[in-house]
């Protein structure tokens, strides 16, 4: 095993010696160093939960932190940084962004390692992160469980990787690309690339901040993407971490019971749900927003039958007199409305088409020139628009013990 993984990582190194994946432009440009920084606000502050005084005079290790682009935000915040990656040259450049752009008195470590290596010492610290590595390893839960290895006890895990769910619309490109380039030609694989999925680039650069080139080699070259599921990362996890938060949520449904006493592992069960949206929702998802508005909408009729139906017993007490028959009559009135509200159909409805337009890209894949994969792929309505999945999934653990 320790051979397949030290294999897979010199082939990963080498193509990020090539083209580096984790460059966003903070050295060169402020502006976009910080673009760069208010995403990863709005990723961690508000849809990760975690508050921005976590990270104050904080200890922290980056784990794959690459050029650095990521942990001078954290630095920033007021952590002091340890980053970790195996490819020497990402860390010279990251020695450069802490140079010009670290936070006064804090003090920050470089250190060339492999996640697999053991020569990272053995402190503890409040904050380990890893964000877009471990799905790049021959082993994502070997990997999980060695930097988890590292949290402080009530300290928390900061993870940021690809499920195979999300992934894949992106492994469906890979092999489109490999019926027309061979995967060790990478000029040809750039050029097919951009040919059939510009939308996705050119959208993934304006998002995402890296190069087009950068994001081709990270998707399309690297040999090495593999997912792992919530389920996974929690048995690499172990008893000793608790789930924190997650985005996208991995719980849809949250009001099973009240919140003080419901442990949000329990609701992974509805994973189901979510799998359907990560491959979907990232396609289209201004449309998929309003039809989820338009839902919205409906139920508003739904709210207000209920509103009705619940004032009739509400604040009840021994001086109220309940109207059996005007309640009989507004539950029949909200069962009728509500059996009527396909809710499910209606927001995935794109789904079907999605099943559709794959249904004929398998059927066509080995007869289609490149020419007619292009004019397939620019006449599909939802399979490869937008940026065609979901490649990040984040999600906070805490250590309890
Ligand atoms: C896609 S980049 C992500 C960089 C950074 N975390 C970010 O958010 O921008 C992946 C990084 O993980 C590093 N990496 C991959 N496998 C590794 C391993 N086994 N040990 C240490 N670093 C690894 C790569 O060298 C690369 O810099």
């Amino acid at each position: 095993m320790l051979k397949k993984l030290k294999k897979i990582e010199k082939n990963v190194l080498k193509v990020y010696e090539k083209n580096n994946p984790s460059i966003h432009f903070v050295l060169e440009d402020l502006k976009k160093f910080k673009q760069r920084k208010s995403n990863l606000e709005n990723l961690i502050f508000n849809n990760l939960k975690f508050p921005k005084k976590m990270f104050a005079q904080s200890d922290l290790i980056d784990f794959g932190a690459g050029t650095g682009d990521t942990s001078i935000s954290y630095n920033n915040w007021g952590a002091n940084c340890t980053l970790v990656d195996m490819n020497q040259l990402a860390l010279n450049r990251a020695m450069k962004v802490f140079k010009k752009l670290s936070k006064k008195n804090t003090k920050n470590k470089f250190v060339k390692a492999s996640i697999f290596d053991n020569k990272i010492n053995n402190k503890k610290y409040d904050i380990v992160s890893s964000i877009g590595v471990i799905h790049h390893t021959a082993d994502p839960s070997l990997a999980l469980k060695r930097i988890s290895k590292f949290v402080k006890n009530d300290g928390y895990l900061i993870l940021g990787c690809a499920t195979n769910e999300g992934f894949f619309q992106r492994n469906l490109q890979r092999l489109i690309i490999s019926k027309f380039a061979d995967f060790d030609n990478h000029e040809e694989i750039e050029r097919i690339a951009l040919e059939l999925f510009s939308e996705n680039l050119y959208r993934g650069k304006k998002f995402g901040g890296r190069s087009i080139k950068a994001i081709i080699h990270d998707t399309y070259i690297n040999p090495k993407i593999k997912g792992i599921s919530f389920n996974e990362i929690l048995k690499s996890l172990g008893k000793g971490f608790d789930y924190y938060s997650s985005a996208p949520d991995v719980n849809i449904i949250k009001s099973f019971d009240s919140p003080l006493s419901y442990k949000e592992n329990i609701f992974s069960k509805f994973q189901n749900l979510t799998a359907v949206s990560k491959i979907l929702m990232m396609s289209n998802s201004d449309h998929i927003k309003n039809k989820y508005n338009l839902a919205n909408k409906k139920l508003q009729k739904i709210f207000n039958l209920n509103l009705n139906l619940t004032n009739n017993i509400s604040d009840f007490n021994k001086s109220k007199k309940v109207d059996l028959k005007k309640f009989r009559y507004d539950l029949k009135k909200y069962k009728s409305k509500f059996s009527k509200i396909t809710l499910i159909n209606y927001i995935f409805d794109e789904h079907k088409i999605f099943i559709y337009e794959l249904e004929k890209l398998i059927l066509n894949l080995d007869k289609y020139s490149l020419k007619e994969m292009k004019k397939y792929i620019n006449s599909c309505k939802i399979l490869f628009k937008k940026s065609g999945g979901l490649g990040n999934n984040y999600y906070i653990f805490k250590r309890n013990l």
